[in-house]
């Protein structure tokens, strides 16, 4: 289960403890990663998992003295890597070279005592400092310097969008303050490990995984955390019986979905109960994928863990895969993704919305359709798959390579420009009324069933991920790229344009299109044309430096 990496480049020691645990295609994969530096999803895993395990959160405060505190802890070891944030309060993560330097540290951790209230003695690496003297001498600053994990407001992303000179910086600008930062990510492995161990009180071999955004790639600062206890991986499954053995005498329930109703409601309660940090847990059992949902306090983070859900770890892999490929899909999809939050296409309330991860998927459809294709199909990613990546998950073929340097892409240069400008012009005509999106064959599909909008889920082929959205979501859907579209084609959205006195600059290109009230006036189509373009963009501009019409997302 212990995977080293003695150097970044070559000698790679691993040690298995089990033999299901670290299957030898990771161990490939880590090899083949060294070419061309792009990580597979696994190595990934691999790698922060182990320095989660490694780590430790402790609640601090702003005037907490950094050098102080350092030589504190570094009595129980070296320490590799640690950072300051806030969130209802100072936190520090900091991480040890070694896994002993964690159990010295707890080892010398007090239960807290002498108050009214009494504390569930449940020990975990989430520790608080007490009875630190703040500053020990004059000259030392005493605040902290915090990694921010949260988005800057949009309001903020219009005023620095319009300061940038081309529509293409504009996005790239977006996709770099809105991407995970590489503290985010450790933090997100950290509250996984965290969660690992109280799981672990039942069920010692598990692990728990980040999927979805927190991992894809397409995650933005504040994403929810989406979790998956993997029982799997506990040994004794595959052993093959023969002649005189033993095999354990189990609880046996009637279905899979049963024993994943039963895990996840005892593991609910223990995060309820004694789960330090966690609050207003929710145990959603009777949902199509059942989940435990709370949120980590110390961490902010929105929590959702599940179990047994292979598939959407599948469609992880799979989304991580597409946006390592080119860096053009991770721009639009962050655009798309923040454009549609803007305009309140998605929400974080679930309901008739299309979601993120169906966006995701149309932004992959549209690039797929493009001439020549920027990215491959689903298809040809499980033809180009080797032995080890073949993967079938209840009867769902989930095959396809892992590997990034068996892709071989078309030479498409199209510009991030004309990409976001064709993405709203395909969907502003996409005829959804008939046809299916589908990335497995690159080609929209007659639709197999009645819904407004059919996107075929990747691996499950027979479900439509976007089932839950309703005809007038995917009418305002569609407006709104029609809109959009036809606001990039205007020479005065499409040009820098400075100035903006103490309101800041004027926004233009992908600044304007975030702009939720004047992009959204689709309704006055009609109207627009009546009066002369010149009119209507005049209007339309002054309006959009009314500042106080800017909302957060
Ligand atoms: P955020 O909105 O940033 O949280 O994006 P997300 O990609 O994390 O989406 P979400 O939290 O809703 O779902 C987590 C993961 O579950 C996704 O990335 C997918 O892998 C998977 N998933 C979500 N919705 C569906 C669905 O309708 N069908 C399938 N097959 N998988 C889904
Ligand atoms: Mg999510």
């Amino acid at each position: 289960k212990c995977l080293q990496r003695a150097d970044t480049t070559s000698t790679i020691s691993c040690v298995l403890s089990s033999e299901k645990n670290l299957s030898c295609w990771m161990v490939s994969s880590l090899l083949s990663d060294e070419k061309n530096g792009q990580k597979s999803l696994h190595t990934l895993q691999v790698e922060r998992q182990e320095q989660a395990e490694r780590s430790v959160l402790i609640s601090c405060q702003s005037s907490t003295n950094e050098k102080k505190f350092l030589k504190y802890l570094s009595k129980h070891g070296e320490i590799s890597k640690y950072f300051f944030y806030e969130s209802y309060g100072v936190y520090a993560v900091v991480e040890f070279a070694k896994q002993e330097s964690v159990s010295s540290l707890l080892e010398g951790a007090a239960i807290p005592g002498g108050s009214h209230e009494s504390a569930v003695p449940f020990k975990s690496r989430l520790l608080s400092l007490r009875n630190f003297s703040p500053v020990d001498s004059q000259n030392q600053p005493s605040g902290l310097q915090c990694q921010p994990q949260t988005t800057i407001p949009i309001s903020e992303l219009i005023k620095r969008l319009s300061r940038e000179k081309s529509i293409d910086k504009q996005i790239t600008s977006l996709a770099e303050a809105y991407q995970l930062t590489e503290e985010n990510s450790r933090l997100r492995f950290l509250v996984c490990s965290l969660l690992k161990d109280i799981a672990a009180a039942y069920f010692p071999e598990c692990t728990i995984k980040p999927f979805g955004s927190s991992v894809n790639g397409f995650g933005k600062l504040g994403c929810d955390l989406d979790m998956f206890l993997d029982v799997d991986s506990i040994s004794g499954r595959n052993v093959k019986l023969s002649g005189l053995s033993l095999e354990y005498q189990m609880k046996r329930a009637n279905s899979e979905r049963a024993v994943t109703q039963s895990i996840l409601s005892v593991i609910g309660e223990c995060v309820d109960q004694f789960g330090p940090g966690c609050v207003g847990v929710q145990k959603i059992l009777n949902a199509r994928c059942p989940l435990v949902r709370f949120a980590h306090q110390p961490s902010g983070f929105q929590c959702d863990l599940t179990a047994n859900n292979r598939v959407a770890m599948k469609s992880t892999e799979l989304l991580y895969l597409y946006g390592g490929l080119d860096p053009r899909v991770r721009n639009l999809v962050f655009t798309v993704r923040c454009w549609a939050r803007a305009h309140g296409v998605t929400s974080s309330i679930p309901g008739a919305w299309i979601t993120n991860f169906s966006l995701t998927v149309m932004v992959l459809f549209f690039l797929q359709k493009r001439s020549p294709p920027i990215i491959p199909t689903l298809d040809h990613l499980r033809d180009l798959a080797g032995p080890a990546d073949k993967s079938v998950i209840e009867g769902n073929d989930c095959t396809f390579v892992s590997n990034f340097n068996k892709i071989r892409l078309e030479s498409n240069t199209e510009t991030l420009e004309k990409l976001l400008s064709e993405f709203f012009e395909f969907y502003a005509t996409f005829p959804f009324s008939r046809m299916s999106i589908n990335i497995r064959k690159g080609k929209e599909q007659n639709k197999p069933e009645v819904a407004p909008l059919h996107i075929q889920n990747p691996f499950e082929t027979s479900l439509n991920v976007s089932k839950n959205v309703n005809a007038s979501q995917l009418d305002r859907f569609v407006s709104l790229c029609q809109e959009s579209s036809w606001l990039l084609q205007q020479s005065e959205t499409g040009t820098p344009r400075g100035g903006g006195g103490d309101g800041g600059p004027t926004p233009w290109g992908l600044a304007t299109l975030l702009l939720p009230s004047q992009v959204a006036g689709i309704k006055s189509r009609k109207k627009r044309r009546r009066e002369p373009a010149s009119e209507r963009i005049k209007g339309l501009l002054e309006s959009l430096k009314n500042k106080n019409q800017l909302k957060k997302s």
